[in-house]
């Protein structure tokens, strides 16, 4: 689901030189934007953000902007200024990562208001069972009124082709996402 489309309006009705250079309204203006937060401590993780990544940056797709973000390094702010989220994480004692939960726990009430019907996807690697990080992850994001854009990717074990493509074809749906065309 797209968000409110007040959001993408103010975006376009800043004029030029209002915004302060670095502010991600002057890098996206008239662009949608597509945030990926992700932990990438491993190998493993590190295949699957990239697949992600490729994919929302193929180009086949216009007129979106991906900024990555390491999920102990994203804010509040970057996800106000995103018009859909890509969410990557291991599996970590049944759980999301304690990386990806900091991320939450910063954007959460900052977040809450304004937020409402942002769409996001995400990526789950495990050894064994991704289910509870998933089910942490859906649990934090209902409370946030998110809107789940696809079923998330769990990958269990070595992360092969088909996981890769899987990551990929999530990284380019989320930027369709982002551009309101899902
Ligand atoms: C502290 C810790 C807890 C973990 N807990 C789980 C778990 O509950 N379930 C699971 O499937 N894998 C678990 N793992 C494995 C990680 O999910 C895995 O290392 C991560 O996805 C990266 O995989 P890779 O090392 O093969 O790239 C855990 C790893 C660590 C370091």
């Amino acid at each position: 689901m797209q968000r409110p489309r007040v959001l993408r309006a103010w975006r376009l009705w800043v004029p030029p030189g209002v915004a302060a250079a670095g502010d991600p309204v002057c890098h996206a203006m008239g662009m949608a934007r597509l945030l990926i937060v992700h932990h990438t401590p491993s190998p493993g993780m590190q295949e699957l953000f990239e697949a992600v990544r490729s994919g929302a940056e193929n180009d086949e797709i216009e007129g979106v902007e991906v900024a990555a973000r390491a999920a102990l390094a994203s804010t509040a702010s970057d996800v106000l200024a995103a018009d859909a989220v890509l969410l990557g994480t291991p599996a970590n004692i049944g759980y999301m990562s304690g990386a990806l939960k900091h991320f939450f726990d910063g954007a959460y009430y900052p977040c809450l208001n304004d937020t409402a019907g942002l769409a996001y996807g995400l990526y789950v690697h495990g050894n064994n069972d991704t289910a509870g990080a998933v089910r942490a992850v859906e649990q934090v994001t209902k409370g946030m009124g998110w809107e789940r854009a696809r079923p998330p990717v769990e990958v269990i074990g070595e992360v092969d082709r088909d996981a890769r493509d899987a990551c990929w074809e999530l990284g380019a749906f989320m930027a369709l996402a982002a551009l309101g065309e899902t």
